[in-house]
């Protein structure tokens, strides 16, 4: 059948799904699909996207946006209500993996490790998080991707800055404790676990520009690890997506700890598959071309 790669959409990653969403355009068009793209909210932005998804002449889709509206649970409740067949996690695991925080109160229900948090709320003693998480903490939106609104701290002044930032992305705002010992991402394709990244970048952390723009981030196969603990963590991104209720394909970041025990960050449910993104490098490390690659994701569509 037809499949339709929807992309785009109107969150602050909108800008790194167009990417995404080329990319998987020309795969599937290379591999032989009958498929075309439909750039939610996109540049003419005169059409209610409700109405354009039902316009569309579509048997399945393969969903490519990024952040709120698209990655969240609502484009896959709209696509349920249409009877429309699509790639990824269903609305339940597609609003949690969204959620940061949500997300963790579930890995720690399931004994997942993740960094000591909390949610900041308003006229909130500050002195007393600090205490709690040590410096350098860590600020984020609950609902952003790419690193959007987030900030590395380490002081009070610094940190009331960063939840300004952050507050202008999200009404939750979170701030975790900086794990020192090291950055991983791991892919997960079919819900297992493709070979873990490690991610070394001179920023203060993997921010947007590191992600996206710079070219001196370093991606490694070559891990700090023993293969024992590159096991663990597999086992354990694996168990985090399944704990979500993830489907299809995904990607699970973590650190690691100064004892050097893996912390869960979030997990992703629909990544970025830019060129320089991470699902595609780890899928070619397993021997798996692009083109394979979002073919075997298409062909989880549920
Ligand atoms: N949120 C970005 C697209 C990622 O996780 O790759
Ligand atoms: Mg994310």
């Amino acid at each position: 059948g037809r499949v339709a790669v929807i992309y785009g959409g109107n969150s602050s990653e909108r800008s790194v799904s167009l990417k995404s969403g080329a990319a998987v355009l020309g795969a599937l068009s290379r591999a032989g699909v009958d498929a075309f793209g439909i750039d939610l909210y996109g540049e003419d932005g005169t059409e209610q996207p409700l109405v354009q998804l039902q316009r569309e002449n579509f048997d399945r889709a393969f969903l490519i946006l990024h952040g709120p509206v698209g990655e969240d649970g609502t484009l896959q409740g709209a696509l349920d209500m249409l009877g429309k067949p699509y790639t990824g996690s269903g609305v339940a695991a597609s609003a949690i993996g969204m959620d940061k925080l949500r997300t963790k109160l579930i890995w720690l229900g399931h004994n997942i490790p993740t960094p000591p948090f909390a949610v900041i709320e308003q006229g909130q003693d500050l002195a007393e998080v600090a205490e709690r998480l040590k410096w350098p903490m860590i600020v984020k939106p609950a609902h952003e991707g790419s690193s959007i609104g987030m900030s590395k701290v380490s002081s009070q002044k610094e940190l009331e800055a960063a939840l300004g930032t952050a507050a202008e992305y999200d009404r939750t705002v979170i701030a975790e404790s900086w794990m020192s010992g090291g950055e991983y991402t791991v892919a997960i394709l079919d819900g297992q676990a493709l070979p873990p990244i490690q991610l070394i970048t001179d920023h203060a952390f993997y921010d947007f520009d590191a992600k996206y723009v710079a070219n001196d981030t370093q991606y490694r196969f070559d891990l700090d690890l023993t293969s024992e603990q590159t096991d663990e963590l597999k086992r354990l991104a694996e168990k985090a997506f399944s704990a979500v209720g993830c489907r299809g394909w995904g990607r699970v970041d973590a650190m690691r700890d100064e004892c050097g025990n893996f912390q869960l960050l979030e997990v992703n449910t629909a990544p970025g598959m830019t060129d320089h993104s991470l699902v595609p490098m780890a899928a070619k490390e397993a021997g798996i071309s692009f083109e394979e690659l979002v073919v075997e994701i298409l062909r989880t569509a549920g």
